[in-house]
């Protein structure tokens, strides 16, 4: 795996989650792998969790890591070629990148949709451009369409869960429910999560929302889709709730209906399902206070994860390095 941007990077899901799984055994196993090896973080935008998982699994890999919160503490940076640089933007992606790529041999991004200009967000303008021109392996902390790192944990803790029930005669039933948030929020982490549920192909897996909240199909061919929330939880295992905007309208929000919140009285109808969620969440209105502090909540154990997911994918990259 040269870059981590999408489930397509990935040349054998089962076997990076496994490493995950090793890796949450025994945080030290390969501590010696990264010496001499430098990771450069960029933050465009903010994050608690992403942000310290990542360095922690560098560390435990012994690699440097370095955090640049490249967005409030960065020259502001211009993306548009041919750009006549007059206005606020300071330096151009092709003068910082390639300095990134001299200074690093892992370069992390985090950065955010615009939520305005649909066709620049679905072809990942900036973190194209950052792979373009750091010329180094490239890790998305979250981009503008997908958040992969969340993805591979949340089916990290998706499959030990299932693991430990040991049942073996059926998938489990995974849903995805759109719940409602304050904010225009963008469809990353639903994408993502539709994507890699799909690739890793042991679920069977719902989508339901509100009318006008149809995500991108590029990511969720294959998935059942309803507008019946009901429906979609009886008999669920696992439900995954998150917030997005509209697609098609792109990042409007169209419904701010409190019944789509996910309650201890909806979940009553799942096969006593795990609730997941990436964080951070807007308590009472995605997800009830009783269903967050409740046993039926996986969510600290899935932000437990991420430490394993990124160890197992800078490990990976390591493989490539001379
Ligand atoms: N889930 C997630 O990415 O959290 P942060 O935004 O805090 O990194």
């Amino acid at each position: 795996m040269r870059h981590f941007t999408q489930v397509s990077d990935v040349g054998n899901l089962d076997l990076l989650i496994q490493e995950a799984l090793l890796y949450k055994a025994d945080p030290f196993r390969d501590q010696q792998k990264g010496k001499f090896k430098r990771i450069g973080m960029l933050f465009l935008n903010p994050s608690m969790r992403t942000r310290l998982s990542s360095q922690i699994a560098a560390q435990q890999l012994g690699m440097e890591s370095v955090v640049f919160n490249a967005g409030a503490d960065g020259w502001k940076l211009e993306f548009a070629d041919g750009a006549v640089m007059n206005g606020d933007t300071v330096e151009h992606i092709k003068d910082a990148a390639p300095i990134f790529g001299q200074y690093f041999d892992i370069l992390c991004v985090r950065t955010f949709p615009t939520l305005t200009n649909k066709a620049q967000d679905d072809a990942e303008f900036i973190l194209q451009q950052f792979i373009r021109y750091a010329q180094i392996p490239v890790v998305s902390l979250e981009s503008a369409t997908l958040h992969p790192l969340q993805s591979l944990t949340d089916i990290i803790t998706i499959e030990e869960i299932w693991r430990a029930k040991a049942i073996i005669n059926r998938k489990p039933r995974v849903v995805l429910t759109w719940a409602p948030h304050v904010k225009a929020l963008p469809q990353c982490v639903a994408n993502s999560f539709a994507e890699w549920v799909l690739a890793w192909g042991k679920a069977d897996f719902v989508i339901t929302h509100p009318e006008q909240y149809e995500l991108n199909t590029r990511y969720t061919q294959g998935a059942t889709i309803t507008h019946d929330q009901q429906e979609a939880l009886a008999g669920a295992d696992f439900v995954y709730v998150k917030n997005w905007s509209a697609y098609n309208d792109y990042g409007q929000v169209h419904c701010t209906d409190p019944s789509w919140m996910l309650t201890a009285a909806a979940l009553q109808q799942t096969n006593q399902a795990r609730v997941m969620h990436c964080l951070p969440v807007r308590r009472n209105v995605e997800l009830s206070d009783e269903v967050m502090d409740s046993p039926s909540s996986a969510i600290t154990q899935q932000a437990g994860n991420r430490v394993w997911a990124a160890q197992a994918v800078f490990s990976q990259i390591l493989n490539t390095l001379t």
